[in-house]
């Protein structure tokens, strides 16, 4: 992906990853439509897109609607914008057992970090693939690879985006569609403090992984490396990247570590 002069959507762009990964794509003169559902957090990106150089449309969305999210998308395509590249940043996380978790957490979890990711996709890949081609790219996590206490939806949730968007990849190969997985490990952002638990409260606490993390800055620069490549899978963070190694060479080990893993 050559990100100059282009126009992308990001998802989430209100903080952290998402209006990092935004004000980037700016200094390439981008155009970039950024959608989150905090309208306050959306016009301070906004001013960082245009002082960086590029052009920012803003679009209030709750990917929790599924609806509006269809309608939005139809009507910026109406407005004659093409869109190049989606990146989704928009997600929840969760701090609640298994056991003790209501199916309706578990729902609300899955509403906005898949269904919500497939609604908005869905309503601009036939555009995508209409004008040639384009960039897809998912915020899913190092617990979209394995298993994690205390965040059974939220890794569902990131398990199943793989899922979806490695068949757009299969499918869609030969429409010029480049589908980027983004692997998150620890970025210093409010994901922890938005996290819900078992009452479906905020956890309201930056927990010492994020705290201690990289910023969102840095993670947009690897991230922006790995999308000018098409990379397949983008791994985010720093040395607790270590862990997807120690998954896939030992196994027995990493069981052992993150049966150990306690709550906040
Ligand atoms: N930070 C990490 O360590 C880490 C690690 C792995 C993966 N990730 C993933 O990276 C992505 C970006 O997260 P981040 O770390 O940058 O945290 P963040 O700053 O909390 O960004 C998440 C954004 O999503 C928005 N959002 C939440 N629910 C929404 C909804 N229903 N509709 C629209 N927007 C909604 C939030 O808006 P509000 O401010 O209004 O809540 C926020 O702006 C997430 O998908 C997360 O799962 C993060």
């Amino acid at each position: 992906m050559n990100f100059t002069n282009k126009t992308f959507w990001v998802t989430g762009a209100a903080s952290g990853m998402g209006k990092a990964v935004s004000v980037a794509l700016a200094k390439y003169k981008a155009t970039v439509i950024i959608s989150d559902r905090d309208a306050q957090g959306l016009t301070d990106t906004a001013q960082s897109i245009e002082a960086a150089g590029g052009t920012a449309k803003v679009v209030i969305l709750d990917m929790s609607d599924s609806r509006a999210i269809t309608e939005s998308a139809a009507l910026v395509l109406s407005e004659g914008y093409k869109i190049d590249g989606l990146y989704h940043f928009a997600g929840i996380s969760q701090r609640s057992l298994v056991t003790e978790t209501p199916l309706e957490n578990d729902r609300k979890i899955m509403e906005i970090n898949f269904f919500g990711v497939v609604a908005l996709t869905k309503a601009l890949l036939p555009h995508m693939i209409q004008n040639g081609g384009g960039q897809l790219a998912a915020a899913s996590s190092l617990v979209g690879k394995f298993g994690f206490p205390y965040r059974s939806a939220y890794s569902a949730s990131k398990h199943a985006l793989h899922g979806f968007f490695e068949t757009i990849q299969a499918e869609n190969f030969q429409h010029n569609i480049h589908v980027s997985m983004l692997i998150g490990g620890r970025i210093q952002t409010n994901i922890s403090k938005f996290a819900i638990n078992k009452e479906g409260q905020e956890h309201g606490k930056m927990d010492p992984g994020q705290a201690n993390g990289i910023t969102p800055e840095k993670a947009a620069q690897q991230i922006l490396r790995g999308l000018k490549r098409d990379q397949r899978e983008i791994p985010v963070g720093g040395s607790e990247l270590i862990i997807l190694k120690i998954r896939r060479f030992l196994p027995g080990l990493h069981a052992k570590i993150i049966r150990k893993i306690k709550p906040m």
